[in-house]
């Protein structure tokens, strides 16, 4: 009778992910766009890596691991196991109370939208409190450092989400060698325990993210990472996570990393636009390079570090200036595109006074000139060599990076009724002159910029 009873309840439940699985595929178009428009609206987040690995900040046992590159891969760049690794981790891993506070506050002052940060990333360790580990934050510092982060970054009234990795050099049933063609640090060594049973370390993996997405009110995104070709879809039992939390969370909006893109690393970011298929997730994930162009039609957001690394690291100082910053924000959005923006705190949650003062920069050109970024979409017209376009109905908005030296900027806006034009950092609306020519509208500006890295006129059209 017990079986009898075990096997209806699986038949319904495979019934029950069958149903969310065919929910979302069939989702209208008009559902879709209700879903997407406040993440498509929003064009800037702020992403976060923060776990162990930052109070290592890219130094083992004394030594700098390098300058460059990844540091919240430091286990596998040392080649530690996780015994090892977290004996050298966790005394450095000291959150200070606020901590999330003081992030939120910073995405706020940046003009971030949304927030999304590491509920566990390749090292395994959890952020939430979890009941099948006790590698997790409640175990290891006594906090539920998820719940706190969630907390902060709703009461800032912004979004939120969990970048979640499926790669996990924790768990010991985690199957290294199945996962071949992803990185663990014991790869040709053989396991430490024995034969491992990859649907174990599954299991695992589901019951997270549905106490992720069960225990912390909405939750707004999860951004899965990573797949490869011979590692992904079913190899995570992708489509069942997916239903499951679109089941919880009928709302949110989920990234592709679940499923791998062929010869993505041969190709450009443009390539990983064209190959976005929506049954994989609602957006695709363009890293640390910005496309040449948008492609209509597909979502996309670009992830990008301020310096090399995403994970903290006291070695680099490969910080990128405010205005590459702010650049590619605007060039992303004239693609069409969102930017989410890295900060990597230390151990003890505080932020790096480099991070601080771009986020804070990137805010203060936003409070100016934000109109001209939320909201937009992308330019109609090819990018000039001087700046960029964005664009919303009625509105275009040229974004000024060099300043002519002549005082006039040449617009290819041929149709239409005589357009007005203003300079968005001066308080009096007076209107520009613009005078039509045969290649469109001719628009006389100041002889100075008003903005040093870019300088906003807003055309009604
Ligand atoms: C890569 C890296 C990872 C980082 C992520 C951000 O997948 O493995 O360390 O979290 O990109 O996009």
């Amino acid at each position: 009778m017990r079986n009898h009873l075990r096997r209806l309840c699986c038949v319904l439940l495979i019934a029950a992910c069958g149903l969310s699985v065919m929910a979302a595929a069939q989702e209208s178009a008009v559902d879709r766009d209700a879903r997407m428009s406040w993440w498509r609206e929003a064009r800037f987040g702020m992403f976060v890596h923060w776990g162990l690995y930052s109070g290592l900040a890219g130094t083992w046992k004394g030594e700098a691991v390098g300058d460059r590159g990844g540091m919240e891969w430091i286990q596998q760049r040392v080649k530690a196991d996780t015994w090892e690794y977290a004996h050298e981790a966790v005394p450095h891993f000291q959150p200070e109370a606020g901590f999330a506070e003081g992030w939120a506050q910073l995405a706020k002052d940046a003009g971030c939208q949304y927030v999304v940060f590491t509920s566990k990333h390749h090292d395994g360790f959890a952020l939430h409190d979890s009941s099948v580990t006790d590698y997790d934050a409640h175990d290891l510092v006594g906090r539920d450092l998820c719940k706190e982060i969630v907390d902060a970054v709703r009461a800032q009234g912004l979004r939120v989400g969990f970048y979640h990795s499926v790669i996990d050099w924790h768990h010991p049933q985690y199957d290294y060698d199945a996962a071949s063609s992803l990185p663990h640090p014991l790869h040709g060594q053989p396991s430490p325990n024995g034969t491992r049973n990859h649907a174990i370390y599954l299991e695992y993996l589901h019951h997270q993210v549905r106490e992720l997405t069960s225990n912390y009110g909405t939750i707004d995104i999860l951004w899965w990472d990573y797949s490869k070709p011979e590692n992904e879809g079913p190899f995570w039992r992708a489509d069942e996570l997916v239903a499951m939390v679109r089941e919880l969370q009928p709302a949110i909006i989920t990234n592709d990393r679940l499923y791998a893109i062929p010869n993505i690393e041969k190709d450009d970011s443009v390539g990983r636009l064209h190959q976005w298929k929506p049954e994989r997730g609602d957006f695709t994930t363009p890293e640390q390079t910005v496309p040449s162009t948008g492609v209509p039609g597909v979502d996309w957001e670009v992830c990008m570090t301020m310096n090399t690394t995403w994970g903290y690291s006291e070695h680099d100082h490969a910080w990128k200036s405010t205005e590459t910053l702010l650049c590619n924000l605007i060039d992303i959005v004239s693609k069409g595109g969102n930017y989410l923006l890295n900060i990597g705190p230390k151990g003890d949650g505080s932020i790096p006074e480099e991070s601080i003062t771009s986020m804070r920069a990137i805010g203060e050109w936003l409070k100016v000139n934000g109109e001209a970024i939320y909201g937009t979409t992308a330019s109609p017209f090819e990018p000039p060599a001087w700046g960029r376009y964005t664009s919303k109905p009625g509105k275009l908005y040229v974004h000024v990076f060099d300043w002519p030296a002549d005082g006039v900027l040449q617009i290819p806006l041929t149709s239409g009724p005589p357009q007005t034009a203003y300079l968005m950092a001066t308080s009096s609306r007076n209107a520009l002159r613009v005078d039509s020519s045969q290649k469109g509208i001719v628009i006389q500006v100041p002889s100075t910029a008003p903005d040093p890295i870019a300088s906003v006129i807003e055309i009604e059209l």
